[in-house]
C-alpha cells in the first residue's frame, strides 16, 4: 500500500468542486462505481466521497481499513450506517445548508406544477393539441388563501414555508423534534399541528423529513385517507417517506387531486401506475440541481475530507466517532 493519501470519489461530479482535494492528495474519480467494485476498492481509501445513491454499510465498511471519513454529497445521509462508521473511529459528513434554498425553490416548482397542471399544459402544446383559447382548459386550483401543510420544519421546510407568503398561503407543520408553538419566518408565522390535523386542513401538503426508521411510510394509506381528495401531495424528500403503491391507488381513485414527486420509493424505478396518472408531476431528484448549489455542495465535501486528513474535526460532521 502507498503512504500517498487516497481520496475515492465515487462518480463525476460539478467541474472545479475537488480543487482543494486536488492539491492535497491523490485522488481518483470513478465514473460510478458498482458495489463490487466499491467493495474492492476501499481498502485502499483513506477518504471516501460518495453520492446519497452508494450504500455505506456494514459489509463496506468491515474493508474499509485505513478509511477516516466519509464526506457524502447530500444533506441526507440515509445511505450511510452511521453506527458502523462512528464505531470504526471514521467520521460522516453531509452538505447541509448550501441546498436549502435550491431546494425550496424546487419545491415550489413542484407545488406550482401540480396546482396549476403546468405539465400537461406543456405536453398537450408540444402534441400539437392546443386548439385556441377555452375557458374550462386544464382548471386547477388557485393558490391564494389556501393551506400549505409542512411536514419536517427543517431549514429546508422553514424555506419552503417562507416562500409562501409570496402566494397568500397560510402555514401549518408538523415536527415532532421540536417545541410545539408558532414560528415566525419575517413574512409569515406558521402554526404547528398534530399530523392528523395538518393532513386533513392542508390544501397542499409537502414533506421535508429525513428518511429514518420512524419516517419510513409516514404517508400511508390511512394517512392519505386523511388528506381532503382536493389536496395534493409534494415530495422533494427521500422516496420511502411515501408508501408509493397506496399514492398510486389514492390518485386512480380520485382521493386526493394530484402529485408532485422528485424522490421514489425504488429511486430509480417507478413504481407501476405512476408514470400513467395524468395528475403527478415526476421528477428526476433535482431538489438540489443548480449550478452554484451542486458547486457549493462539492466544495463542502472537499472541504470535509481535507479537514479530517489535516487532523481537524470536518465542519458538517454527522456523527461523532469512538477514537
Ligand atoms: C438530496 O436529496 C440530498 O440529500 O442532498
Amino acid at each position: 500500500m502507498s503512504a500517498k493519501v487516497h481520496v475515492l470519489v465515487t462518480h463525476r461530479v460539478i467541474e472545479g468542486g475537488l480543487d482543494v482535494l486536488r492539491s492535497h492528495y491523490d485522488v481518483h474519480v470513478a465514473d460510478g462505481l458498482t458495489r463490487g467494485e466499491l467493495k474492492e476498492a476501499i481498502a485502499g481509501v483513506d477518504a471516501l466521497l460518495p453520492l446519497l445513491t452508494v450504500r455505506v454499510d456494514e459489509e463496506i465498511l468491515q474493508r474499509a481499513h485505513r478509511l477516516r471519513v466519509i464526506a457524502n454529497h447530500a444533506v441526507g445521509y440515509d445511505n450511510v450506517d452511521l453506527e458502523a462508521a462512528s464505531r470504526r473511529g471514521i467520521w460522516v459528513t453531509n452538505t447541509p445548508d448550501v441546498l436549502t434554498e435550491a431546494t425550496a425553490d424546487l419545491t415550489w416548482a413542484c407545488i406550482l406544477a401540480v396546482v396549476r397542471r403546468v405539465v400537461e399544459g406543456d405536453s398537450m402544446t408540444r402534441a400539437g393539441r392546443f386548439e385556441g383559447w377555452v375557458p374550462t382548459l386544464l382548471l386547477g386550483t388557485e393558490l391564494r388563501d389556501k393551506t400549505l401543510g409542512v411536514v419536517g420544519f427543517g431549514k429546508i421546510g422553514r424555506a419552503v414555508a417562507r416562500r409562501a407568503a409570496g402566494f397568500g398561503v397560510r402555514v401549518i407543520y408538523h415536527d415532532p423534534g421540536l417545541a410545539e408553538g408558532p414560528v415566525d419566518l419575517g413574512l409569515l408565522t406558521a402554526e404547528s399541528a398534530p399530523l392528523d390535523r395538518l393532513l386533513a386542513e392542508s390544501d397542499v401538503v409537502s414533506l421535508h423529513t429525513p428518511l429514518t426508521p420512524e419516517t419510513r411510510h409516514l404517508i400511508d394509506a390511512r394517512r392519505l385517507a386523511q388528506m381532503k381528495p382536493t389536496a395534493y401531495l409534494v415530495n422533494t424528500s427521500r422516496g420511502p417517506v411515501v408508501d408509493e403503491a397506496a399514492l398510486v391507488e389514492h390518485l386512480r381513485a380520485g382521493r386526493l387531486a394530484g402529485a408532485a414527486l422528485d424522490v421514489y420509493e425504488r429511486e430509480p424505478a417507478l413504481t407501476p401506475g405512476l408514470a400513467q396518472l395524468p395528475s403527478v408531476v415526476l421528477l428526476p431528484h433535482i431538489g438540489s440541481a443548480t449550478r452554484e448549489t451542486r458547486l457549493a455542495m462539492a466544495r463542502l465535501a472537499a472541504d470535509n475530507i481535507h479537514a479530517v486528513l489535516q487532523g481537524r474535526d470536518p465542519i458538517t460532521p454527522v456523527n461523532r466517532p469512538v477514537s
